[in-house]
């Protein structure tokens, strides 16, 4: 049995284990799988879509719902092309890359070692390093022409930066305040990798902090802090987590300071999400290049102020994929079977609780639809009547729902019902009128302990 107190910082599970399960239970299928997938591209299942929606609901909620300094906006993905001119996006979005002359493949520069092409081995036979730009190209209207040409925006930031004016004004906010955006981002990586990990079609959660230019270091102290507390309350294990500040050499063409929240991956550490101080780049960019004028006026100071910007930015691919396998355990069990369990916590599980009937006798099911109904209002639930109640626990584990409720003949006379912990396995008998309030104490007790933001060394 996998000891979820274990020192080691490294996650166990490798990326075929989550992969294959990620299949087989409808978290992540291939994308169009029947006509041979499409490279590096997924589509979400059944229970792959609530795990995403519990992210983003709790990263909404932190961000947003619980702070009075950030408020909401949704940019389109496809704006006006002048944006990524401002943004450097045009220009400097790219890395340099080699083809291999040998298999032709094309291989980012900087991730060659030891001069040895990572695809077919060959040593030393490389072309040039030539720049390559990322950015996914579509035309609008019925002309493709260089006039027509659009970008798929390669990240959120800019929606909060073209819209600062707007929001700032409507909002009548005064510095520092946040503006924040779920969505869609597209890049032509060259390099995908690690199953979810790196794709070019994935999800960013990213919120744009403004402020005065004197406070903003202490800003970046400040969300390092919080961004680390956020994944620790999703239940990522502290010991999986380390933050990284960049050296000055790895810093983005926009950035001043920069730290990566890492994760210890089967891989290595990698990149789960990175605080960026953008400095007053991207205003001072979309002033020049649209000819507003980008500041804040401080009636306090009567200035005006170009503001500095902390960026928390962090990807909900890569964060279910972490999530994912930091749950992942296997435990044999006394008679020598294994059994799977995603070790979710509460909160970000697909399904909070289950309801199992004992069968699909005609007796019991009335019964266990009363129970579901009762229950659906207040988590989120499954009706599982399908096989042996041995073999539901088992898929209820390896889905990682924390609470089963078992109803069986007994309920009939004494109008109780069993409820099984996914972690102890333990079964307590319960009765039906108390059993909102009783899975809700057990579901909160199951939610991890956060330190608070004093708590936190960076
Ligand atoms: N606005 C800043 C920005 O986009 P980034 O480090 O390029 O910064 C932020 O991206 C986060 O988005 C990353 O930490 C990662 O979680 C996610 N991300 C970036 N590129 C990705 C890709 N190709 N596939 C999946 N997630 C990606």
């Amino acid at each position: 049995m996998t000891d979820r107190t274990e020192t080691a910082s490294e996650i166990k599970a490798d990326l075929e284990t989550i992969t294959s399960l990620a299949k087989r239970r409808g978290f992540v299928f291939p994308s169009a799988e029947i006509y041979g997938g499409f490279e590096a591209t997924y589509d979400y299942g059944p229970l792959g879509v609530e795990l995403r929606r519990n992210i983003r609901d709790l990263w909404w909620r932190s961000m947003v719902h619980q702070r009075q300094d950030v408020v909401g906006i949704e940019a389109a993905i496809v704006t006006n092309p002048r944006v990524w001119e401002a943004s450097g996006h045009v220009e400097v979005f790219h890395d340099p890359m080699v083809d291999c002359l040998k298999c032709q493949a094309r291989l980012r520069a900087d991730h060659i070692e030891d001069n040895t092409c990572p695809n077919c081995g060959t040593v030393g036979q490389f072309t040039e390093p030539r720049n390559f730009n990322m950015m996914l190209r579509t035309n609008i209207g019925p002309v493709e022409s260089s006039e027509s040409a659009a970008y798929l925006r390669p990240e959120t930031a800019q929606g909060m930066f073209v819209n600062f004016e707007n929001v700032q004004q409507t909002t009548r906010r005064r510095l520092p305040f946040g503006i924040a955006q779920i969505g869609k981002s597209f890049r032509n990586e060259i390099t995908v990798k690690q199953f979810i990990f790196r794709t070019r079609e994935f999800e960013q959660m990213e919120m744009e902090y403004f402020c005065h230019p004197d406070e903003s270091l202490d800003w970046h102290a400040y969300w390092k802090k919080e961004r680390l507390r956020f994944h620790y309350s999703l239940g990522i294990r502290p010991q999986h987590l380390r933050l990284r500040d960049h050296t000055p050499e790895e810093l983005s063409h926009y950035s001043k300071a920069t730290a990566d929240i890492e994760v210890h991956y089967p891989w290595g550490w990698g990149e789960l999400e990175g605080i960026a101080h953008r400095g007053d780049f991207d205003l001072t960019q979309h002033s020049k290049f649209s000819g507003k004028t980008l500041t804040y006026f401080d009636p306090e100071t009567n200035e005006h102020v170009v503001p500095h910007v902390v960026e928390p930015a962090l990807g909900l691919d890569r964060t279910m994929l972490t999530l994912m396998m930091d749950a992942y355990d296997e435990e044999t069990l006394e008679g020598g079977e294994t059994r799977t369990v995603l070790r979710f916590a509460p909160h970000v599980a697909p399904v909070a609780v289950a309801i199992l009937p004992l069968s699909r006798n005609e007796k019991l099911v009335p019964t266990a639809r009363q129970v579901w109904e009762q229950l659906g209002p207040h988590f989120r639930t499954q009706y599982d009547d399908a096989q042996s109640i041995g073999r539901r626990y088992r898929r209820q584990d390896e889905i990682g729902t924390p609470l089963c409720v078992t109803v069986d003949f007994d309920t009939l006379d004494d109008q109780a019902v069993t409820i099984r912990d996914r972690d102890t396995m333990q079964q307590e008998r319960v009765p039906l009128t108390g059993l909102v309030t009783a899975l809700t104490t057990r579901l909160e007790a199951l939610r991890p302990a956060v330190p608070s933001h004093d708590e936190i060394a960076v």
